[in-house]
């Protein structure tokens, strides 16, 4: 089916020719996210792997997106998705060898695709050689890379896991090693310049291999609080990040001097760059991150956590415009990815959260700055039930089977409607997490045959928002009026307006101009100067 993709011309999208580029091209890039596991198995052992990816390039390509991240890629004890990593600086054997990952990055560069790498720096895997030689002897060097107290009978604090339990565990001789994650993922000590040293000649050794910059996972943890004091109160995964209750374990001033020598890592490569995941509450904590020396972007969750209602979508937008503006720093807009429930589901499943998921992908692809897709959103897939026996988040298990987990977000891509949707070559291998049969309507090869189906949204979405600056890369206001949300964003003296029915009823929304696109077929003005919007429905119009 790839091949059969027509190449988008390059035109509409900026190319890798920095000097000439009138603004960095990851202030408005489009960025897709591949869950690599689960992207495409090339060589049929049910894994997703870079070869697979590659040859995949075409869609993406015809999909319109700028550039791609790809999660961990390294060798991994497996414990937690491969963000426990165990060699920063090879690639995973189910996955490729370094060689396959540079010729992935040089395909993806001759069709205009730039490549993120995911980088873990706040743990490692506890089978990495330095967390191995630390556990032989509390002595070495290495030991002085983690966070281990002496053996007691209670753990040093009351600090608790993401993932559930104590953040503390305990080694063979009865010492107690920190880990905010797992107890495979042992956080490490950025007290020790040995961790600094490391990092940079990670950074390089890919950086050297032409992809453009990283993704970089809990950019707001690394340093913890010197003297291991109690944190004062208990996280909770229904807020919309951490906050002062976690004021001992994440967000320490520090962290930034870390993200400044990386800044100037990433100034020796042109046109490469720095994502945080930075989960934090307060929108301007998120902002400080991405100061103009420290991190390019930081993510913005707020849409990606909050709950249908025009409201919260309006405040989440607000927020983070206010915020980011002050630091001079684009959004980068996030309302899916591989730790939350797939939006479909999120937003009330079935035809309503369908109908959800599209309106609130226009309003996301509308607003200025970047914006990440996670792969499998641009086919509308739901959160899929992924039966206990079959499930490998460690958050399930850590929570006692409580928190479901996030395998359902994970579940690998379908592309064809054949009985293994084609994730594999030969249809035949089992898939790392089972697929659900009734998956195969998701295609992607029925969906480009289907002109009114999700992945054409998406696409028409993407080719519309290059042709128009405001989209994007606008000055934008944010209004809203009751259920209907607008956003109007002005580029080179030309506006456009998103609005978004968010409530249950059709609403008549006064405005003139174009319709560009909507998010449901139905919608065109019906007089000059209104509209009618249905529910659920979101319309891009732009102002004559
Ligand atoms: C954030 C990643 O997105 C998530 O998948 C992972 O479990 C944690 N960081 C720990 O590395
Ligand atoms: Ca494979």
């Amino acid at each position: 089916m790839a091949a059969r993709l027509a190449t988008v011309r390059s035109s509409a999208r900026r190319q890798f020719a920095p000097e000439q580029a009138a603004s960095p091209w990851w202030r408005d890039a489009v960025v897709y996210q591949v869950y690599l596991r689960s992207f495409a198995d090339g060589n049929g052992d049910g894994i997703g792997d870079l070869a697979g990816l590659r040859a995949r390039l075409p869609y993406l390509n015809w999909l319109g997106v700028d550039a791609l991240w790809i999660n961990p890629h390294y060798p991994s004890g497996g414990a937690d998705g491969g963000y426990d990593i165990s060699d920063y600086r090879a690639v995973d054997p189910e996955y490729g060898d370094v060689s396959d990952l540079e010729a992935l990055v040089e395909d993806a560069r001759a069709l205009g695709l730039r490549v993120l790498l995911d980088v873990v720096p706040n743990h490692t895997s506890d089978q990495h050689p330095w967390f191995q030689a630390a556990l032989a002897d509390p002595d070495s060097p290495e030991a002085a890379r983690y966070h281990f107290a002496p053996a007691s009978e209670e753990p040093p604090n009351n600090w608790r896991s993401l993932f559930g339990g104590p953040a503390w565990s305990r080694t063979p001789d009865g010492r107690w090693y920190l880990h905010l994650f797992a107890p495979e993922q042992p956080d490490l000590n950025w007290r020790d310049p040995a961790v600094a040293e490391d990092f940079e000649r990670t950074l390089r050794f890919w950086l050297d291999r032409g992809v453009s910059g990283f993704r970089v996972d809990v950019a707001y943890g690394l340093f913890k609080d010197a003297d291991l004091r109690d944190n004062p109160g208990a996280y909770s995964p229904t807020l919309f990040g951490h906050g002062p209750e976690q004021a001992m374990t994440w967000n320490q001033p520090e962290v930034h001097d870390v993200w400044r020598r990386w800044r100037s890592v990433c100034d020796e490569y042109p046109d490469t760059m720095l994502v945080g995941e930075v989960c934090l509450a307060d929108p301007e904590e998120i902002a400080l991150y991405s100061r103009p020396d420290e991190l390019h972007q930081s993510f913005s969750f707020r849409l990606l956590k909050s709950g249908w209602s025009a409201e919260s979508f309006a405040d989440g937008v607000r927020s983070a415009l206010d915020a980011f503006g002050k630091v001079g720093a684009p959004v980068s807009w996030v309302l899916g990815n591989h730790d939350k429930d797939r939006q479909v589901t999120r937003f009330g499943g079935g035809e309503v959260g369908d109908a959800r998921a599209r309106a609130a992908a226009l309003l996301t692809l509308s607003l200025p700055g970047s914006a990440y897709i996670y792969a499998g959103d641009e086919l509308g897939l739901p959160q899929a039930s992924v039966p206990d026996e079959a499930k490998k988040d460690p958050i399930f298990f850590r929570s006692g089977g409580e928190r479901s987990g996030r395998d359902g977000c994970r579940v690998p891509m379908p592309w064809n409607a054949t009985p293994g949707v084609g994730f594999s070559p030969r249809g035949s291998a089992r898939p790392w997490l089972p697929i659900p049969a009734e998956w195969r309507r998701y295609a992607v090869s029925r969906q480009t045959r289907d002109d009114s189906s999700m992945l054409h949204l998406y696409r028409r979405a993407l080719a519309v928002r290059a042709e128009h600056p405001a989209l994007g890369s606008g000055e934008a206001t944010v209004s809203r009026r009751g259920d209907v949300l607008t956003v109007r964003s002005t580029a080179e003296g030309r506006s456009v307006r998103c609005v978004v029915n968010m409530g249950e009823h059709t609403v008549l929304v006064r405005t003139a101009g174009t319709v560009l696109l909507s998010s449901a077929p139905q919608v065109s003005h019906t007089s000059g100067r209104s509209l009618a919007l249905p529910a659920n429905t979101a319309v891009w119009i732009a102002e004559d």
